[in-house]
């Protein structure tokens, strides 16, 4: 039924820069779409019936399965145009929290992207196994052009990957802060994030330098769940917890994120059976050759999280 995470979403100030930056450095250049108008549904969500916004949808050339997802560019063109990046992100706080791209060869990647691309460096590579299952992964953390969060990994530990030469391949994973983790576990695990690849409760030390000077450090709490198809989800619980930074949708850096279904009516069916509700009802914009069609729902922490149909 429910097919992992098909798109990350993350809001842009300027098209041109955000796909120069996803498609020219990091090789997001399938293009599935690419709409300009108003999107409706998200009425409830942003308490306004005028979001208008250029949507670009991309999938990456080198997309593999272990980066078998989208990314979905969103420029807001009503009001004052991209809400601002929420001022209190370090890392986990309730809201999308980065993109993870899976990257083989990710220091030979990340050199390219800061050294020769002019990227920003959040976090310089390191090799690290996570538990319980002792996966070996290497781990770095680029900015994107809003200082969004963007982190490359190799999962070495989990499949090697075809043979190649050094590559960005798709979306492996999107992480975001949530209050409770165990109920959004259960939650996700309905919609089938079956696979705990790892749970982590120490602080990740290399992200020290992402809160703002003179916030404690808080404790992290963090864990992968995968998807059979798709790309997996990882909630962070901070502790203590910090304030909302979901901030208003569009805003730039990753902002939401939407999972497949073939069949949406069938979805939407599904999360009803399960007690889930809607913010609307199933919307269809035409996108040329295709039709998007998709729904927000509400999860435990009312994340930005819709359904889509993947037929796109
Ligand atoms: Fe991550």
């Amino acid at each position: 039924m429910f097919l992992g995470v098909d798109h990350a979403g993350i809001g842009v100030e300027d098209m041109d820069t955000a796909l120069d930056f996803w498609g020219r450095k990091l090789g997001f250049t399938e293009l599935y779409f690419d709409y300009t108008g108003p999107i409706p549904g998200l009425e409830e969500i942003t308490k306004t019936n005028q979001v208008k916004a250029r949507i670009v949808m991309l999938g990456n050339k080198n997309s593999s399965r272990l980066g078998p997802g989208k990314v979905k560019l969103v420029q807001r063109l009503d009001g004052a145009g991209a809400p601002p990046y929420p001022s209190g992100i370090g890392y986990g706080e309730i809201g999308l929290a980065e993109v993870c791209l899976h990257t083989v060869h990710t220091q030979k990647i990340y050199q390219e992207l800061v050294e020769k691309l002019g990227c920003e460096s959040l976090m310089v590579p390191l090799n690290a196994s996570v538990g319980p299952h002792d996966v070996e992964l290497d781990i770095g953390y680029i900015a994107d052009p809003w200082r969004g969060k963007v982190e490359l990994i190799e999962w070495k530990g989990l499949w090697t990957s075809r043979p190649g030469l050094p590559r960005v391949e798709g979306v492996n994973h999107v992480a975001f802060g949530v209050s409770d983790m165990k109920t959004t576990i259960d939650f996700y695990k309905q919609l089938g994030f079956l696979d705990q690849i790892f749970e982590s409760t120490e602080f990740f030390e290399p992200m020290a330098p992402w809160y703002q000077v003179g916030r404690p450090l808080p404790g992290h709490h963090m864990t992968l769940h995968l998807s059979a198809q798709g790309a997996g989800i990882e909630p962070v619980r901070l502790t203590p917890l910090y304030e909302d930074c979901r901030g208003e949708w569009g805003h730039v850096g990753p902002m939401d994120f939407g999972i497949g279904v073939q069949n949406i009516k069938k979805g939407v069916a599904e999360l009803e059976r399960l007690g889930i509700e809607m913010h609307s009802e199933i919307q269809t914009l035409n996108v040329g050759n295709s039709e998007y069609k998709y729904v927000y729902f509400r999860d435990p922490d009312d994340q930005y999280v819709c359904l889509v149909e993947s037929s796109y």
